[in-house]
């Protein structure tokens, strides 16, 4: 959801660190300031060092940032370690029967894993995985909901340096297969089934789906039995899970790769029609992963963290699946969602399990809120002590609601604003340190050298707006995007000439320097944190064989933040009453079908065409207008047809 910045501004308040949570943050004010004073003294050395201390390394690197090839930028690259040996080998001299993962299932099946059992559950899956013929470098899609096996293929992958490429559950077998086709991936990893508010998800059916056209170097999927539902086994290339780890030893003795090599992919949108591969690489993604954990949310061996993100997601595999467990603490994974069976679930979970950090989107908070504070009230929600958001901008109502409701007043809101491409959180504050205004993301981290700056690339003072944009490299930080160098220097360097990574938002700077983002300056959306292009669900629609052209756009939501608005011209007459409303129906389903569900419009529109200048420019911010109801105010003496906006008007 936008900010309305003005209005914001001026009824912000301060909210100082509560008393209990000064007591209790591993970080103080002076830890912190001194943090600060290194990095900005001395840039690589800071994080260097950060890299010797917290992660281990089996041959330590020489030279921490190689920039040779800049803005290619890799760190620690000549360094060796393994992502897995460091999430769970090195915690099991000490920690062996900590819990590593508490699972709670849509149906309210529990079970729990401690570091030994997913030591063990890994090195069988890894060992499971080499028998199969994956080995360092090979590309493997995971299309899986969430649940604990999810993260032993991840932790798997990582352990033979193989590179992992999650897919989220509700994309759709179209996207599926894109992203099959565009890794090269030699192997998909998914489950019969998923089981999401008491309905049962065919994952392993969208998998046959995606794979019946191209995707010619996929050689094996593995599925795992989650829902015991009816599915298609394809002969030599499909083999249960159980089966492919049938006699498989515990022990596996980690691949040791460079710093550098790739540890994963992560699809994201972007302002063309094709998501991009985020590539991120293993030691310096790992680092930033698990330091802002520590800093954010000062986990501790005594905390039960869970991040509700899902797997398919960067937030879920930086605060669920590497960076707690780097740490050796505990985190919660769960597989339903937040209104099912009704909507206490989420503070039923943190009650049972007894939930220290919880960490989710502003979209759930908005959502759960409107059943009323008489619902999180009727749960122990007392071990809570820090709360965090993440994915787009939190208004202060829902600020103040998490703060009061859920917070008991008492536990910080840790605002993190950061992206897929960033690896880890980049502006966030300190429990117990920062001072909170609700709605702003704060200051950047230590060593993160984020800024706003003009149309030429100056920083701003205070009390302004423009480009947020990022001047140094740091260790989590994107590689590229797969296969495509160039399109990684083009979407995110080519604005100032090479030398600042260009963040894609925009930035108000309040008196006290405090960041409140504001939102997209390119053509994507933001719906319910997830980020969808507007080109990509252009380029679903103009695929049915009814639409001539589309163009979408973000309308305001209360709960999902923004929702799809699609202007549709179809190559044939204008539909009138029932039939237009059978169309409607048909496009949405149509790009739930070849993106997912999350990117089907909520509202489509028809016209003879679509308003474009005379040089045939469309004009979005008239759509936007449009989208919102609002009275047009824009000068539309340029439009080649104002006839058709009555017709964009009509609902
Ligand atoms: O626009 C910003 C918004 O989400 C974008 C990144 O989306 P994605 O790569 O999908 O990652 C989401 C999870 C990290 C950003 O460019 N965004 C993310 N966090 C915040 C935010 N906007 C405002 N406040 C935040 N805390």
């Amino acid at each position: 959801m936008s900010n309305n910045i003005e209005s914001i501004l001026t009824e912000s308040r301060v909210f100082e660190p509560s008393e209990m949570i000064k007591s209790q943050a591993g970080i103080n004010k002076e830890i912190l300031d001194a943090m600060y004073e290194k990095a900005d003294k001395d840039h690589i050395g800071f994080w260097a060092d950060l890299a010797r201390e917290k992660l281990s390394w089996s041959k330590p690197f020489t030279q921490a940032l190689d920039d040779s090839k800049a803005p290619l930028y890799r760190w620690f690259s000549d360094g060796e370690l393994n992502v897995s040996y460091n999430c769970i080998d090195r915690h099991l001299e000490n920690k062996s029967d900590k819990l590593a993962i508490i699972f709670e299932g849509d149906q309210g099946d529990v079970h729990h894993y401690t570091y030994q059992e997913l030591h063990d559950e890994v090195a069988r899956f890894a060992n499971a995985l080499t028998a199969q013929g994956i080995t360092k470098g090979d590309r493997v899609i995971i299309y899986m909901p969430m649940i604990p096996q999810a993260v032993f293929a991840m932790q798997a992958c990582a352990r033979i340096g193989a590179i992992h490429s999650i897919v989220f559950g509700g994309f759709s077998a179209e996207a599926l297969r894109d992203r099959v086709e565009n890794a090269g991936a030699k192997m998909v990893i998914t489950t019969d089934g998923g089981l999401r508010g008491g309905k049962s998800v065919p994952l392993k059916a969208s998998v046959d789906e995606a794979l019946e056209k191209g995707c010619d170097t996929v050689k094996n999927v593995i599925v795992y039995q989650r829902t015991k539902q009816d599915v298609n086994m394809k002969e030599g290339r499909d083999i249960w899970w159980h089966e492919a780890e049938a006699g498989m030893s515990n022990y596996h003795d980690p691949v040791m790769v460079n710093a550098d090599h790739p540890l994963f992919l992560l699809y994201t949108s972007g302002s063309t029609g094709t998501p991009k591969g985020i590539q991120h690489g293993s030691g310096g993604y790992l680092l930033n992963a698990m330091l802002t954990n520590e800093w954010m949310f000062d986990l501790k061996d005594s905390d039960v963290f869970w991040c509700t993100a899902d797997v398919g997601w960067i937030t879920g595999h930086s605060y669920v699946a590497y960076g707690p467990l780097a740490m050796g603490q505990t985190i919660l994974m769960f597989e339903g969602v937040p209104t099912y069976p009704d909507a206490g679930r989420f503070w039923q979970i943190c009650q049972d399990h007894g939930v220290t950090v919880f960490y989710t989107a502003p979209t759930a908070i908005r959502a759960l809120m409107k059943f009323g504070k008489e619902v999180p009230e009727k749960y122990d929600l007392s071990k809570l002590r820090i709360l965090g958001t993440v994915g787009e901008p939190i208004n202060p109502e829902a600020w103040m609601w998490y703060h009061d409701v859920i917070g008991r007043g008492e536990c910080p809101i840790i605002d993190t604003w950061w992206q897929t491409e960033t690896g880890a959180h980049m502006i966030a504050p300190f429990p117990g340190v920062t001072p909170l205004k609700p709605g702003s993301c704060t200051r950047p981290l230590p060593g993160i050298d984020a800024v706003v700056v003009d149309e030429e690339g100056n920083e701003i003072g205070n009390n302004s707006g423009g480009y947020l944009v990022v001047r140094k490299p740091w260790p989590s930080m994107l590689q590229t995007v797969w296969g495509d160098d160039q399109r990684y220097i083009d979407t995110y360097y080519a604005k100032f000439n090479n030398k600042y990574y260009v963040v894609g938002d925009s930035a108000h700077k309040d008196e006290d320097g405090y960041i409140w983002i504001l939102g997209r300056i390119d053509d994507v959306l933001n719906v319910s944190g997830h980020r969808l292009g507007t080109m990509e669900i252009e380029s679903a629609l103009v695929a049915h064989p009814k639409v001539a052209e589309a163009a979408v756009v973000g309308k305001p939501h209360d709960v999902k933040g923004e929702s799809v608005f699609a202007f549709v011209v179809l190559n044939q007459d204008l539909p009138e009453g029932a039939e237009r409303d059978a169309m409607v129906t048909e496009l949405r389903n149509w790009v739930a079908k070849e993106i997912g569900p999350i990117a089907k419009p909520d509202d489509i529109r028809f016209g003879t065409n679509l308003p474009k200048t005379r040089s045939g420019k469309i004009m979005r911010r008239l759509l936007r207008t449009l989208a919102k109801g609002e009275e047009i105010t824009q000068d539309t003496s340029t439009l080649e047809d104002p006839g058709i906006l009555k017709q964009f008007q009509q609902k």
